[in-house]
């Protein structure tokens, strides 16, 4: 347990934009942020950050939460673990409530793994630094490969001791538990025997975008044909080998920066171009590339550069890459070097400034690329031809964007002596049926969704509708409990004006005295005994009423923060509405806009509002009770009935006059 207090320290220094910042390229859009949404893929930004506010909403997905929801969701982290990581970004000393053996034991076993992959790392670092078994093999051997001190700080490089176990021993004399080294992978355990996985190599420790690391790749030095030139570490709960990219960590600020980056095959090549002065540069580490490491790398910028070895494997590896990027929005451009040259060589053979103009004059984009690659020898077949152009066409109808695919479409025709009007044709017909496809997919996720979750309707955004056309097609929310509409708006204006003191009265003495958004609210549903038909309403209703005296309590911090999920949820969906403000309210004869410059008008006229809504529905109530009544012979209950009944019409009646005063125009 953390101590209330430690968990305010903490979300007070949890800044909003600098958490997600971390994660998420965010430019700003007046008051607040605008980036590509980390929870779900999509192609134009609707994913929001309201510094202000402190929180975050996407639009797309619906995700939305203070800077601790943000790391949970992100992390995949439990409130305390985020809370957690949050005070270490922001070195606050977390006070534990003191924790029995017990409750050490159970201590989070990601947390766990990461502690013991943290500490593996400094251990192999230290190993090639400081013991002579590291310099003389590892040390020697990155020397001679050439790569300088500076390099092999920055990546944290290491050496493993050759031998059985000495790793593993050290690791556990130092109190790591042998089940996380062995879920880890950095130990390997079998009945009778342990020994560990990177035993003689040089290691590679592989960060998360935070920078903590979560695996290693160690390589070999012994020439030997049966032992792989690299081990990566085995998929854990903490390494997704397919959403992870070497180097993120060390890449991320030049890739925003520059707004461009590179994508190569291995460990060596990232650190050879960081060598070289090229610091936006990330790896997919002998895997095939992922559509979640082609996203991983959007979050900061759109534009991706291939640079593969020229040889089979690499050019293969180029086209398949290239749809994959393409199918996710992003610019691709492609860069084949010379065959036999990887990005470590060739990086090696010529200056940083040399190396930065190659690659501005020889990346060319994709069509160029495989019309390049594939016209070799096909120029005069006019059947192999034709394929081609298939399939060039085929890619360029992945691209979302109509615009560069008719750029694409361009340069396709000049460059294969093909009418475009042709490759448009064909072009149209594969997007057609791609919509039709996605289109019944839709349709049928949509029928399932509804059941789930409540659409946002047409007024739900922030200042900047970022994805407005999209939204403004959205139909009204349906509503799940009567009055739903109604109270959502009670919730928000006491979140934002609760303390507010903006009522007058005067007592029988003639002392004028002052009373606040907060308590007008509460003292008219306490006064008419007016609770929601559901009950997390009535919880953030109770929660008001609890905090009334409270001269400390800040709504929107206190609802934002609130460990409940449901509560945290509603609140920030309601902050990250704006409410429609009618240029029509008047007040002194002077028109505002400013929704908290009319709180005197607007809290009555939305508790009347509410009201008369209430009263509708007990009307609607009371006609099928009198229906029903009618048909007994229960006169006297239908009697009673209809008195109820006029007398609820004349509140309603009253209510609408009152709200018609109220709505000046
Ligand atoms: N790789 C791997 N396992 C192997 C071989 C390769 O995981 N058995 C991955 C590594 O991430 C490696 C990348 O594929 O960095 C590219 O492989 P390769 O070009 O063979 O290695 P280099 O990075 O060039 O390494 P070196 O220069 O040390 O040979
Ligand atoms: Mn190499």
């Amino acid at each position: 347990m953390i101590d209330q207090a430690t968990i305010d320290r903490i979300i007070d220094a949890a800044e909003i934009s600098e958490v997600v910042g971390e994660f998420v390229t965010l430019k700003r859009r007046g008051v607040n942020m605008l980036g590509n949404c980390p929870f779900h893929n999509e192609k134009t930004p609707s994913f929001t950050v309201s510094p202000a506010k402190g929180i975050f909403k996407c639009f797309g997905c619906g995700k939305g939460g203070n800077s601790v929801n943000f790391i949970m969701e992100h992390e995949s982290l439990s409130y305390p673990e985020a809370l957690k990581w949050l005070a270490k970004k922001y070195n606050i000393d977390v006070k534990e409530e003191e924790e029995t053996p017990e409750q050490l034991k159970q201590k989070d076993d990601r947390e766990s793994m990461m502690i013991v992959s943290g500490w593996a790392q400094k251990y192999f670092t230290r190993y090639l630094n400081e013991e002579t078994e590291g310099r003389s093999v590892g040390m020697s051997y990155l020397r001679e490969r050439g790569i300088r001190d500076e390099i092999i700080k920055k990546f944290e490089l290491g050496f493993c001791p050759d031998g059985k176990d000495v790793f593993t021993q050290q690791a556990q004399k130092q109190g790591y538990k042998m089940e996380y080294l062995e879920r880890t992978g950095l130990t390997i355990k079998r009945d009778d025997w342990v020994r560990d996985r990177f035993a003689g190599r040089v290691m590679f420790p592989i960060h998360n975008v935070a920078g903590r690391v979560i695996a290693f790749g160690g390589r070999t030095l012994k020439a030997d044909k049966n032992t792989a030139k690299y081990l990566n570490s085995p998929e854990s709960e903490i390494y997704h080998k397919s959403r992870v990219l070497y180097g993120i960590y060390q890449a991320k600020r030049d890739i925003t920066r520059l707004d461009k980056c590179y994508l190569v095959e291995g460990y060596t090549d990232v650190l050879s171009m960081h060598q070289a002065g090229i610091e936006n540069v990330v790896a997919s580490s002998g895997t095939a590339l992922t559509h979640d490491q082609i996203r991983l790398i959007k979050r900061f910028t759109p534009n991706i550069t291939i640079i593969y070895d020229g040889d089979a494997a690499g050019i293969k590896a180029s086209l398949r890459g290239i749809d994959l990027v393409l199918e996710e929005g992003v610019n691709v451009k492609v860069l084949l070097l010379p065959d036999g040259e990887d990005p470590d060589s060739f990086s090696r053979s010529m200056s940083s400034s040399q190396l930065t103009a190659y690659i501005e004059q020889n990346e060319t984009d994709f069509i160029r690329f495989k019309t390049n690659l594939l016209m070799k020898g096909v120029a005069n077949d006019p059947i192999e031809k034709a394929r081609l152009v298939n399939d060039i066409v085929r890619t360029i109808a992945i691209v979302p964007d109509a615009i560069t695919r008719s750029i694409y479409i361009q340069d396709c025709s000049r460059l294969m002596d093909v009418q475009e009007e042709v490759l448009y044709a064909q072009v149209r017909k594969i997007i057609q049926k791609q919509t039709e496809d996605l289109q019944k997919k839709n349709f049928r996720d949509r029928n399932y969704q509804q059941k789930e979750q409540q659409e946002p309707g047409p007024d739900f955004f922030f200042d900047e509708p970022a994805s407005a056309s999209a939204k403004s097609v959205a139909p009204p929310p349906k509503q799940q409990y009567t009055c739903e509409i109604e109270e959502r708006e009670i919730i928000r204006i006491m979140l934002k004006y609760f303390n507010e003191e903006v009522f007058e009265e005067e007592d029988e003495n003639g002392e004028v005295f002052t009373f606040s958004v907060g308590q007008f609210v509460l003292e008219e549903l306490e006064n008419d005994g007016l609770r929601s038909d559901n009950e997390l309403i009535n919880r953030i209703l109770d929660l008001f009423a609890d905090n009334l005296e409270n001269p400390e309590f800040n709504p929107t911090s206190f609802f934002i923060r609130s460990a409940d999920p449901q509560v945290s949820q509603l609140a920030t969906d309601l902050l990250a509405e704006k409410y429609i403000e009618s240029k029509r309210w008047k007040k002194g004869g002077a028109f505002v806009e400013e929704e908290h410059e009319i709180l005197d008008l607007l809290v009555p006229k939305i508790v009347q509002e509410y009201k008369l809504s209430k009263v509708r529905h007990l009307l609607r109530d009371l006609e099928n009770q009198i229906q029903q009544a009618g048909k007994g012979e229960n006169w006297e209950h239908l009697m009673e009935l209809q008195n109820q009944y006029i007398n609820l019409k004349k509140v309603a009646k009253h209510l609408s006059e009152q709200l018609g005063n109220r709505t000046i125009l």
